[in-house]
């Protein structure tokens, strides 16, 4: 559902022209992408293309040196990540996100403003366990004992309670920067799983970057590619294949081996 005096037709985040240099590295040249309610974008290039600095920039980490970020229409300054937070945008780091000693449900609720530290002391115990555990049985998210400290959970767990914290404190755009690195199938399962049904069932649009193609198609409404700062390429998975998208990695890494950039066995395209 669309929230009173949101055009539905809108996208819930936009960037226009977003340029980011460091120094002598132009790490974004223009890039422009737009994100429905309730979409899942993939972000795809090689290493060094310029998709963590984008993502950065978009939750408030860096500033770009040039270019418009707009949510829902209206154009937002983000000076810092507080900022894109207010604006709903957050991006999930999974361990950074959560403090290993604490268990499950005070991860939850943890936020981190000392303003709501207060309100941890506020709500009873009693309370916070049965809220997160609701949540967490709505966003389909099994965790045994939300008792448990976080530090005792595997990764995907982590990540998953990482990015229930966000959007149970309203993030309505996530950003994942490889969110299944390292991470077995099962686990892999577990981040798929919560990432559709937060998009499909809580209109959150999510931004994902990640290298493993199958992954992507199974996660994803839409494929950007990425190449030496700029969006190439811009489809929806069905209009797309994973032969056409090797095709194109391939070709940009030929491209680059032909101008000197990499050395051939490089893993440069990992
Ligand atoms: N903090 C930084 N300082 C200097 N150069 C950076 C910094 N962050 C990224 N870069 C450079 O910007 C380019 C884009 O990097 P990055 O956004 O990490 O690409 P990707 O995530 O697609 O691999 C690379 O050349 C990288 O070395
Ligand atoms: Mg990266």
């Amino acid at each position: 559902m669309t929230a009173p005096g949101v055009d539905a037709g809108v996208p819930v985040l936009r960037t226009e022209g977003i340029t980011k240099r460091f120094g002598a590295v132009v790490a974004l040249r223009g890039v422009d992408i737009a994100l429905a309610r309730g979409e899942v974008l993939g972000l795809v290039g090689d290493n060094g293309a310029g998709k963590s600095t984008f993502v950065k920039i978009v939750c408030g980490f860096q500033r770009p040196d040039s270019g418009r970020i707009l949510v829902d229409g209206n154009e937002v300054h983000l000076h810092s990540v507080k900022d894109a937070r207010a604006h709903g945008i957050e991006a999930v780091y999974q361990d950074l996100a959560l403090v290993p000693q604490l268990s499950v449900y005070q991860n939850l609720f943890l936020n981190r403003e000392v303003t709501t530290l207060g309100r941890l002391g506020w709500l009873s115990t009693r309370k916070m366990r049965a809220e997160a555990k609701a949540y967490l049985d709505d966003i389909k998210v099994s965790i045994p004992n939300i008792e448990a400290e976080a530090e005792t959970l595997s990764g995907g767990q982590r990540q998953a309670i990482a990015v229930a914290r966000a959007t149970r404190q309203n993030a309505k755009i996530l950003l994942l920067d490889e969110p299944l690195a390292a991470m077995g199938a099962k686990e892999s399962a577990l981040i798929i799983d919560l990432v559709k049904d937060l998009s499909s069932n809580r209109g959150v649009s999510i931004l994902v970057i990640d290298h493993n193609y199958a992954h992507l198609f199974e996660l994803c409404d839409r494929v950007n590619v990425f190449q030496q700062g700029r969006v190439t390429f811009d489809r929806r998975v069905e209009e797309t294949s994973l032969e056409e998208l090797t095709e194109l990695m391939v070709s940009e890494y030929r491209r680059q081996v032909m101008a000197g950039h990499v050395e051939l066995g490089d893993a440069g395209t990992a």
